[in-house]
């Protein structure tokens, strides 16, 4: 009553009760062969696809009718994706039953939410990454990661601490996070969810009857922290995904201290990846020779986390240096690799059921594959000797795909099980099939019978089969046609034979089809049970596919197989910058020297003599080690770091200002508290973004601190054209002055690209300004200021010289105060003769070492 009062159509009122359950979604109601949204939703639908908002044509008032925009089922895939990612949740709302059927409304429901990180379509999945969905939970200091991507069926989980977080989340990249609502997160990209989720117990509970698991100890899931952040992120799945969820196989618990530590700053600084300008060179692009897709995605994976373990490195090298050395392997392995499917993606579509019959057929075709690897390659080393063996399993699950499918060649009835398998189907088939020779001799039977030549039998969705006579020979027609329908050129009619075959050939084409679907589910059921082994052939597969494609990247250029050291050290001989190498017609490779005795490189030189690559090239040549590669160069000796830190002074952009000079100390700031000794220090023109006196002194007093702290003493690549600081090597023993040379030539400037050990010639800016045409006289007096500033300076570095004095005094200072205090603590009374022999041991040795 209310509703017809409101004027609202029960179409209406069924929508605004599902939208009602789905208000933070944009709703997609299915309405035939359209999506539609209404209201906001419509007005947000139309902006970001760029399609027309309307009204509904059949509205009665269409002045109260609501906006309306849409878009055909069929164009689905791009404009859901469309919507996905400008960062809308979208449900998706279906015709739940056969509209022709439906007495009064079609039945809907929701049967589907996407969002950024919940994505299972093909076309919006990018083949060669992961699409994380991420969830936080956070226990007193510690952070509990959990990270899926729900088109592959494992489970990660990790912990860290408050100041690592941002560092894991940059190198999983996630593309959405969810935390508990009752904690401060904040990030673009992280949404807050209900945080009853994240309690131990209920998570507990849905972590065990989702694996169907008495206790989570299986999963080595020890510390409460972890089963809350797996639970939350599991139990936003299945809100989120319902019946579409894929089988989540297993729990992959992550030990952060495995893997050396990248932050975002250094991959980018690094070029490690590609990043969003795909077309910038990569170290993932020039080592990438995968062939697979799970082979990529797992390579950049490896780049992303290098290995901290020598022994585990050492593997790699082991592995990659196999193949470099058998090419017959390398070849064959590449030549089966190349025809695998992404069975990792394929094995989550079986388990939801969401997996086409052709995939299946490639799915299938590639664990035949699979298997011929096992049969026939032969490794050497341990680690492809190991990850031969995780591609054993119950290869009987071949036998049953194709005892039921058809290959890729589809049998004459155009379905794809096969002929023989069910007798019933193939009954059925055998009256739809034959159905169609029926018709052709029923038409030739008629026309003789009737006497017209051009009688035609015919069939449309609407009336089914029918006979079509033109108007020329309407008069002929026999008794028993019964007319169907009128058109402007030709008469239709049917005949009781011609309707009971119709009623027979039809039922049976459809009960084949449904019969087939059917039978394909329940092939689907059975495969599931070998879902959790093809998670593990399929990650085997992909490392295999990364040791092929490190070999060949060995094998591309010139390389060396890296020595590991167990101290702090790099010793290249020749190295190259493996990514500008490619680029640059004639490389200069150069020598890299820096260990715990001179573990301060001051690097000078010009502009543009080559200091920010040689740079690069150093904490490239260490990642590139670290995942187990082989790296540009002729010998190489390196020790194993625990992080990676960089930093690049801001450009010389200056109108960016103080904020990004606040930003370059803020970075700074960051390396000098975390490097530890096993770290590698990049840093690139630290104080560019402020004045000169400013830059100098906070790059000086960086230096400084970085070369007395005795707690932390990271091997530090230091590049700067504030040349003055090459005076630090005077007073500063483990640090060691390198620069560019340069040479002019016939009033040219000629970069060498040569790192030699010394200090950069000082007058070469105002050379340069010569060789620019800059007047002779701006030229003298620059040489005048030049000098009298360096006078100056002189001055300045002694009276340097004499602070740290003052600091030295202060320190002994310190020491013979603490002696003092020692003496008059004590109460001679109280003691033993042995104590007090004892304690003038102790005076006597801490006073020996004041001298
Ligand atoms: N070893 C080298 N061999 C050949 N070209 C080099 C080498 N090192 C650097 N270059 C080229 O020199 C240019 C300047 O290098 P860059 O490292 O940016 O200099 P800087 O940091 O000293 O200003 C770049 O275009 C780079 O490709
Ligand atoms: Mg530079």
């Amino acid at each position: 009553m209310t509703d017809k009062k409101r004027n609202i159509t029960p179409l209406m009122k069924q929508y605004l009760e599902i939208k009602r359950k789905h208000k933070d979604a944009i709703l997609l109601f299915r309405m035939g062969d359209f999506y539609e949204t209404f209201f906001e939703d419509a007005n947000i639908t139309s902006k970001v696809l760029n399609i027309v908002l309307t009204k509904r044509s059949t509205e009665k008032n269409k002045d109260t009718a609501p906006p309306l925009a849409g878009f055909p089922v069929k164009a689905k895939d791009i404009y859901i994706s469309k919507l996905v990612k400008a960062g809308y949740k979208v449900a998706i709302c279906e015709q739940l039953e056969n509209p022709k059927l439906a007495k009064g409304i079609v039945k809907r429901g929701v049967t589907e939410i996407i969002t950024s990180g919940t994505i299972l379509d093909d076309t919006l999945l990018k083949e060669k990454e992961y699409n994380y969905l991420m969830s936080i939970y956070k226990d007193n200091d510690t952070f509990y990661i959990a990270y899926i991507d729900i088109s592959i069926a494992i489970l990660n989980v990790m912990k860290t601490d408050k100041d690592s977080l941002p560092g894991e989340i940059d190198r999983i990249s996630p593309v959405e996070i969810i935390y508990p609502d009752n904690i401060n997160f904040e990030n673009n990209i992280a949404k807050p969810y209900t945080s009853i989720v994240f309690d131990r117990e209920f998570a507990e509970k849905e972590l065990c009857e989702y694996f169907k698991v008495a206790n989570l100890d299986g999963f080595g899931l020890k510390e409460s922290g972890y089963i809350s952040a797996c639970g939350g992120l599991l139990s936003y799945l299945q809100e989120i995904k319902m019946e579409t969820l894929p089988r989540i196989e297993s729990i992959n618990l992550i030990d952060t201290s495995d893997f050396a530590i990248l932050d975002k700053k250094t991959m980018d600084t690094l070029d490690v990846l590609p990043g969003a300008e795909t077309e910038k060179p990569s170290l993932l692009k020039i080592i990438d020779y995968t062939v697979t897709t799970m082979g990529s995605r797992k390579l950049r994976e490896w780049l992303t986390f290098p290995l901290i373990d020598k022994n585990r490195i050492y593997e790699r090298q082991e592995a990659v240096g196999e193949l470099t050395n058998d090419n017959r392997i390398l070849n064959e392995l590449t030549s089966k690799l190349k025809n695998i499917s992404d069975i990792e993606r394929l094995n989550s579509k079986i388990t939801n059921a969401r997996i086409h019959p052709l995939q299946l057929i490639a799915f299938n075709n590639s664990l035949k594959i699979i298997k011929s690897i096992v049969d026939e390659i032969v490794f050497e080393t341990p680690l492809l000797k190991r990850l031969k063996e995780r591609l054993k399993f119950d290869y009987s699950i071949v036998e049953i795909i194709e005892k039921r499918m058809n290959g890729t060649d589809v049998s004459e009835y155009g379905g794809y099980i096969k002929t023989g398998f069910n007798e019933e189907l193939d009954r059925l088939r055998e009256i739809a099939f034959n159905g169609k020779n029926w018709i052709a001799n029923y038409q030739s039977e008629e026309r003789i019978r009737a006497g017209i030549p051009n009688l035609k039998i015919k069939y449309n969705n609407v009336f089914g089969y029918f006979i079509e006579v033109s108007k020329s020979h309407t008069g002929k027609v026999p008794e028993d046609y019964i007319r169907k329908q009128t058109l402007v050129n030709s008469e239709r009619y049917y005949t009781e034979k011609l309707k009971k075959f119709e009623t027979e050939v039809l039922s049976a084409e459809e009960r084949a089809e449904k019969l087939e679907e059917e039978l394909y589910a329940e092939l689907l059921k059975e495969l599931n049970k070998y879902s959790k082994s093809i998670v593990q052939v399929s990650k085997a597969i992909s490392e295999i596919d990364c040791i092929c494609s490190l070999a060949k990247y060995a094998l591309s250029t010139h390389t060396a197989k890296p020595k590991l050291s167990d101290n702090s050290c790099i010793y290249v001989k020749n190295g190259r910058h493996p990514i500008v190498e490619k680029y640059t017609e004639s490389f200069v490779p150069n020598d890299i020297h820096i260990d715990s005795d001179e573990r301060i490189m001051l690097l000078t030189g010009p502009n543009m003599a080559g200091k920010s690559t040689y740079l690069r090239e150093i904490g490239l040549i260490a990642i590139l080690t670290q995942i187990g590669s082989f790296v540009p160069a002729d010998e190489i000796e390196i020790g194993i770091f625990d992080r990676i830190l960089t930093r690049i002074g801001a450009s010389d952009d200056l109108s960016k200002g103080i904020s990004t000079f606040l930003a370059e100390m803020v970075e700074t700031a960051f390396i000098l508290h975390t490097a530890t000794s096993r770290s590698l220090v990049l840093l690139d023109e630290i104080g560019r973004g402020t004045s000169t006196y400013d830059g100098m002194s906070i790059a000086w007093a960086t230096i400084e601190y970085i070369h007395n702290n005795a707690n932390r003493n990271p091997l530090t690549v230091f590049a700067t054209h504030y040349h003055e600081l090459t005076r630090l090597e005077n007073y500063l023993p483990h640090l060691r002055n390198y620069c560019l040379s340069v040479k002019e030539w016939q009033d040219k400037v000629i970069f060498l690209r040569k790192v030699v050990r010394g200090k950069s010639d000082r007058s070469y800016g105002i050379y340069v300004a010569k060789l620019a045409g800059i007047p002779e006289n701006v030229i003298k007096r620059s040489n005048e200021i030049l000098e009298m500033l360096e006078e100056e300076g002189k001055i300045t570095f002694r009276k340097l010289e004499s602070k740290k004095e003052t600091a030295y005094q202060m320190e002994l200072f310190d020491k013979r105060s603490h002696i003092i205090s020692m003496i008059k603590s004590i109460d001679i009374n109280s003691m033993t003769p042995v104590e007090s022999l004892n304690f003038l041991n102790k005076l006597i040795k801490e006073i020996e070492d004041l001298n």
